[in-house]
């Protein structure tokens, strides 16, 4: 069952320079106690989609189109008011930065007591204090410490305590933004790994974000590739890794090594994302794709259902077969691309 569908949504950042469209008319749809993995580079408005839900956006940041529906619910037509009951108890949210996450001049068990009992009213002071250390318990951290302040934490604790109070409400739906992106690898995966836990325990759905492929195939049911404010590719997890049929999710799979196919060397995308201040008409990959054709500068490709439940925006699409070969290999990435000649353009080293 659909908890929540968002479509077409359009997320903008009004600057002096124009609008940043930031997330530029993307759908998607998740059901109960699925996974979802939002991939993408730096910049391609995955924050943005996640900020958006629970509408926690910078001052100059809007959700200009669109609909969010949560169980049966248009969220972007609440008022902020109305929104605030959402927030932690239906929608909650690890940050990217966990020093986002909490108030400096607060303890931590103060800030978690104050979640649950703006939500929950009749819960005791002492019943939230007790919550809040059997959350410790939950995400490895010393009980004890709950009456520590942020700053007494070291960053690994800090992203634990995000997440036991992202938890404290049992949200049905919990946004993980980048959740390990700071830590070392070991405690990545041990913090992956009692995320996935606890989402277990207590049936919420999941929206996992990050730049890092292998993580959301390893974590994530379903995965969308997000491109320049657009969800280039969107299907389930084998289907997107094995048989991608966006040049870009192919070039993706090439800069991991745990996707990569067998001893094949790793190749990153040369180049850099795309213009979001009023961007052109055209594919927003255009200039880094290997594949590029006339057209692709001239139409911005629509999202298109290759496959059952499979959506591409790339004119090309029916042909990813013969392209995905291709797209393997390095000298495909590092050619000067005739437009780019005649453009004049650089950046297309391997760096
Ligand atoms: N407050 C803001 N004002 C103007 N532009 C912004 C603002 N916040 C983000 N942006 C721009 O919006 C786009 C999307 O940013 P967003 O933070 O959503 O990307 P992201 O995919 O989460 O990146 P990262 O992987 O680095 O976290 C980027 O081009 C970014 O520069
Ligand atoms: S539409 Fe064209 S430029 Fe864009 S990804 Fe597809 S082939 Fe590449
Ligand atoms: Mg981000």
């Amino acid at each position: 069952m659909t908890l929540l569908e968002i479509e077409t949504l359009k997320t903008y950042y009004h600057t002096e320079t124009g609008d940043v469209h930031a997330v530029d008319g993307v759908s998607l749809s998740l059901s109960r106690n699925e996974t979802l993995g939002l991939v993408g580079e730096s910049g391609s408005g995955k924050t943005t989609i996640a900020e958006s839900i629970n509408r926690i956006l910078p001052e100059n940041g809007e959700v200009v189109d669109g609909s969010i529906v949560y169980d049966g619910v248009n969220l972007t037509e609440l008022s902020e008011k109305e929104l605030q009951k959402y927030r932690w108890n239906d929608v909650s949210l690890i940050p990217q930065s966990a020093m986002n996450a909490f108030d400096p001049v607060y303890t931590i068990e103060e800030q978690i007591v104050e979640v649950i009992r703006a939500h929950r009213p009749d819960t005791s002071k002492a019943e939230a204090r007790e919550r809040a250390q059997e959350l410790f318990e939950f995400v490895d951290l010393d009980p004890e410490r709950v009456t520590d302040y942020p700053h007494q934490f070291s960053g690994g604790m800090k992203q634990r305590a995000a997440i036991a109070i992202a938890l404290a409400l049992d949200p049905p739906i919990l946004l993980a933004d980048e959740p390990t992106t700071a830590l070392d690898v070991i405690i990545q995966d041990q913090i992956l790994e009692r995320i996935k836990d606890l989402q277990a325990e207590i049936n919420s759905a999941m929206i996992m974000i990050t730049h890092d492929i292998s993580v959301v195939s390893e974590t994530c049911d379903e995965i969308a590739v997000v491109y320049g404010g657009r969800i280039v590719e969107y299907t389930d997890t084998e289907t997107v890794i094995n048989e991608p049929h966006h040049p870009y999710t192919m070039g993706l799979r090439n800069a991991f090594p745990s996707i990569a196919e067998g001893d094949q060397e790793l190749i990153s995308i040369p180049g850099s994302p795309p213009e979001l201040v009023n961007p052109e008409e055209g594919c927003r990959f255009a200039d880094r794709c290997p594949f590029a054709e006339e057209e692709c500068y001239e139409k911005t490709p629509q999202p298109r259902e290759v496959a059952e439940g499979h959506v591409v925006e790339c004119h090309r699409a029916d042909e990813a077969e013969e392209l995905r070969p291709e797209a393997n290999k390095k000298e495909a990435w590092t050619e000067e691309r005739p437009k780019d000649a005649a453009a004049g353009q650089e950046g297309y080293s391997n760096d």
